[in-house]
């Protein structure tokens, strides 16, 4: 029997309550498709750092190295400063890991939780695929004068040559795949046929942002052009895909761009597809330890209510799977939360789903089951 080991960590707020249904509908998976999950509970998070003043023991990122993967609930305490959880532990695991990739799907499942009039789930499905160890994430710049009238505030955004291009060669590998294994997901044989390709579109700010994405755009016509002639190249700037997300989210299938605008848009991308109740991530190193969260944060309001939605860090299980090689067991998760967001729920709000947050788990569970 295959057999995985996995580090949890639930973290802040609701997380460790919508990990505990990822776990549930995982096992659920691994029971009916014959694999193993080992899990290993970490107590990092917000709690633990007002405890004991650490965030990150300095043995924790070599012992999360050793598993296959990381499942993450959230992170941020409204009783801690923002930016010391975030950076001491969720920007830490994806820098020291490289997880090079943060990978969100947008999909939406039914037409009932979409906030645009006229869109269905043929409409909302794309991939971003956000660089996540550069840009203006890594903590280049500095004050000068701090505190006085003549403060200078810095802060530099990183793209490195080696960086870029790893990211855009995984966008346009990704794209070839998403079309090849997955048929029922954005291109179908007969749009193939109709002569439609994969697609990857580059998200910058090349009119304004011109030494950042003069390299990213350079990178991309050059690997793309030489490496991936079967796949379509576009471009947009950040501003306009943002109105397009709205207007026409039809006209994407892979999104390649920097860890900032990346972060943004793919907030907006959660909202088109229903809602942070059901978005997920992953943060993907291909030859290393991968780490999937829900994209929603800690919701710290919901905490012990069971009313959190836990559909996205079910799916953030799902992408797990699908990452250890798992596809059937990850299909099968994915194919019942659509199964329950159609037949079930009200709403993918905490607190109107119709169920609680454990509910929610239960009817996942048994629909992989089934
Ligand atoms: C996300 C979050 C994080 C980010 C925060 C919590 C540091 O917003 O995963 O999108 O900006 O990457
Ligand atoms: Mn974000």
């Amino acid at each position: 029997m295959k057999s995985y080991n996995i580090a949890v960590i639930g973290g802040d707020g609701t997380g460790p309550e919508v990990v505990r249904e990822a776990i549930k509908v995982l096992d659920a998976a691994a029971a009916k498709f014959g694999i193993k999950l080992n899990y290993v509970h970490y107590d990092f998070g917000g709690e633990r750092y007002l405890r004991t003043g650490e965030v990150l023991p300095d043995s924790a990122i070599d012992e999360l190295r050793k598993f296959n993967s990381i499942l993450l609930g959230a992170i941020g305490h409204p009783q801690v400063k923002p930016g010391i959880l975030e950076k001491g532990i969720l920007l830490r695991i994806r820098f020291e890991l490289e997880q090079y990739i943060n990978l969100r799907p947008v999909r939406l499942y039914d037409e009932r939780f979409c906030p645009i009039k006229d869109k269905k789930p043929e409409d909302v499905d794309f991939v971003v695929v956000r660089e996540n160890n550069e840009g203006l994430y890594t903590g280049a710049g500095g004050f000068v004068f701090k505190g006085t009238p003549h403060e200078v505030a810095v802060q530099e955004s990183i793209n490195t040559r080696r960086g870029v291009e790893r990211c855009i060669r995984y966008a346009f590998e990704y794209a070839r795949k998403r079309h090849a294994d997955k048929p029922w997901r954005g291109l179908k044989p007969e749009d193939i046929k109709a002569g439609k390709r994969a697609q990857v579109t580059l998200v910058g700010k090349t009119n304004v942002l011109t030494y950042a994405f003069d390299l990213w755009e350079r990178v991309f016509h050059e690997v793309g052009e030489r490496d991936y002639p079967d796949i379509k190249r576009d471009y947009a700037h950040v501003d306009a895909t943002c109105m397009w997300f709205v207007k026409n989210p039809e006209w994407f299938d892979v999104i390649v761009t920097d860890n900032m605008f990346g972060d943004i848009i793919t907030d907006l991308g959660a909202i088109i597809q229903g809602g942070m109740g059901i978005a997920a991530g992953g943060n993907i190193n291909p030859q290393g330890t991968s780490m999937f969260e829900p994209i929603g944060g800690s919701a710290p309001k919901y905490t012990g209510q069971n009313k959190i939605n836990p559909l996205a860090a079910i799916c953030a299980g799902a992408m797990m799977l699908e990452h250890l090689g798992e596809t059937r067991a990850a299909l099968a998760v994915e194919n019942a939360v659509a199964r329950v967001v159609r037949e079930k729920l009200k709403s993918l709000a905490a607190g109107q789903m119709g169920y609680t947050t454990t509910e929610v788990g239960d009817l996942v569970a048994a629909a992989v089951q089934t």
